[in-house]
């Protein structure tokens, strides 16, 4: 043997042996997955479909021009990779069921950092297991039937102050943002029990537009805007909590008001929960109630515009319940029940237009769905559209028909508010604000849209693009 051979032998084989062993081990491995991988694009390497999912997003046309045409291709369920996560996309009443079920068990919710830095990592949206179950306990106590009964007339006063500062003497408003007003205060001061002060909901404003923007801290950027403005909402909410504890503590309030904020701070008294959560959940709740529940109320009422015959039916409804009432007394939680029509209007508006089109998982564990596997890691993204536009469960599903509501729906398919253990906890709240406006509005107001074909955008919740601006006219009664 020569030396050229020996030295060939000696250093090269062995490399030779571990790259061809560890590239033999790859493809087997790779092989394994990618049998029952889901079917799907997964792009270039990190960037992947990123573009194609935030441009469709952008236009309000995810389910369109990104999730319709990959079920054509793949199927209900289909892989992708959007921002350097593989993805899986999940559609469908089944799936819904078990992903959002499985919630701590084979999958955990996943926000962006620059939302977790926001709303604070104490939030309950950060938080699993029994920490989770506390907290959720907590709000859940103020939003039960016993609390719904106190909220029924402090949101209808909320209401009627809203409407004769906000409406009266007005010619033309813009409704989203008179949604916002009014769902802002009613957080504050009916569910959680602080007074709004000039300039709070600016400040919120700018949190709220950097909880998924890049998380990028040059001065001037989004993310750094909202991360100052939350430093200003924690000195506001330290002192407002500091207060209320010492007054608490010392026995000038019983804290028996029964407000979501008095319960926080017993909680915090009796050593359960922490100051820090306070607040992260009181900045948490506020973002997950706003643009939500402005949504819902706009395109509410959008619908109403565009089908006279529901409106009728509609406000005969509320002519109904206000002829047994004296004028400005407040609703009660019965009045409220018979608002069933509304209540199939507003869900359908939500069908067509969910708030929420869906949210992110991540798999916690090597998952095995319909004999495809997830690997632990990768992120699963289930879907409002996947059920809410698709026939199976909603006959002529992009017609607005709310008297397809008076039938039951199959379970997981119209999904709005999410299911699971993370289904949303201010489900009651939003049912109350939406009904208890639409209520005083179309009793004492006629009104109409300046623009019937606003567009709708995302950013990345849904708004409609000019606010909504309507001429409004007071009814004489
Ligand atoms: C029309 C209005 C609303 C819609 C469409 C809506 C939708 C949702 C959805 C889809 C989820 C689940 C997200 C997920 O699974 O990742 C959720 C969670 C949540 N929502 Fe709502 N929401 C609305 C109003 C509200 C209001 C008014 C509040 C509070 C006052 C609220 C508080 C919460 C909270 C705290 C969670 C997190 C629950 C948890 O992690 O356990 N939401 N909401
Ligand atoms: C309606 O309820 C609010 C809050 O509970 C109360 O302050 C107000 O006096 C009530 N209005 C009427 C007319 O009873």
């Amino acid at each position: 043997m020569d030396l050229a051979c020996f030295v060939l032998w000696v250093f090269f084989f062995p490399i030779a042996a571990v790259v061809s062993f560890n590239f033999l081990r790859h493809k087997k491995r790779c092989n394994r997955n990618h049998k029952k991988l889901p079917p799907g694009e997964m792009g270039l390497p990190w960037i992947g479909e990123t573009m194609e999912f935030f441009n469709a997003q952008k236009r309000n046309q995810l389910f369109e021009e990104f999730v319709q045409p990959r079920i054509r291709k793949h199927g209900k369920i289909f892989k992708t990779r959007i921002m350097g996560s593989p993805t899986v996309v999940v559609n469908g009443a089944e799936a819904n069921r078990f992903f959002l079920s499985n919630e701590f068990k084979l999958v955990k919710s996943s926000w962006p950092s620059s939302s977790v830095e926001l709303m604070g990592r104490e939030s309950i949206m950060e938080k699993e297991g029994e920490r989770h179950r506390v907290l959720r306990g907590v709000i859940g106590t103020s939003l039960g039937y016993a609390g719904l009964e106190v909220l029924v007339p402090k949101m209808c006063n909320s209401v009627q102050l809203h409407l004769a500062s906000n409406w009266h003497g007005q010619e033309r408003l813009s409704l989203y943002w008179s949604a916002k007003v009014l769902t802002f205060s009613i957080v504050f001061e009916c569910l959680l029990g602080i007074n709004v002060e000039p300039g709070m909901l600016d400040t919120f404003e700018r949190v709220l537009e950097g909880v998924f923007s890049p998380a990028v801290m040059f001065p001037g950027s989004k993310f750094w805007r909202a991360k100052k403005a939350r430093k200003e909402i924690e000195k506001m909410l330290v002192n407002v909590v500091r207060e209320k504890r010492k007054k608490m503590e010392e026995n000038l309030e019983r804290g028996e008001d029964g407000m979501l904020l008095s319960r926080l701070i017993a909680g915090m008294i009796q050593g359960e929960i922490s100051e820090q959560e306070v607040i992260d959940n009181v900045v948490l709740l506020v973002f997950a109630a706003h643009d939500t529940s402005s949504f819902a109320i706009a395109m509410t009422f959008k619908m109403l515009a565009q089908h006279s015959d529901c409106y009728n039916k509609l406000l005969q409804e509320h002519v109904d319940i206000m002829s047994s009432k004296r004028w400005g007394e407040n609703l009660t939680l019965e009045d409220i029940k018979k608002m069933k029509y509304t209540w199939q209007v507003a869900r359908e508006s939500m069908r067509l237009f969910p708030p929420i089109f869906g949210s992110f998982r991540k798999a916690i564990a090597y998952i095995d769905y319909e004999g495809f596997s997830i690997p632990k890691g990768w992120k699963v993204l289930w879907t409002a559209y996947g059920t809410h536009y698709n026939e199976e469960y909603f006959k002529d599903p992009m017609s607005f028909n709310p008297n397809r509501f008076e039938d039951s729906v199959p379970p997981y398919a119209f999904v709005p508010f999410g299911g699971g253990p993370r289904v949303c906890a201010g489900y009651q709240l939003a049912k109350l604000n939406i009904l208890i406006f639409v209520h005083y509005v179309v009793t004492q107001y006629d009104w109409s849209l300046l623009h019937p074909d606003e567009p709708i955008t995302m950013d990345p919740l849904p708004f409609p693009s000019l606010g909504m601006p309507i001429r409004v006219f007071p009814k004489h009664s």
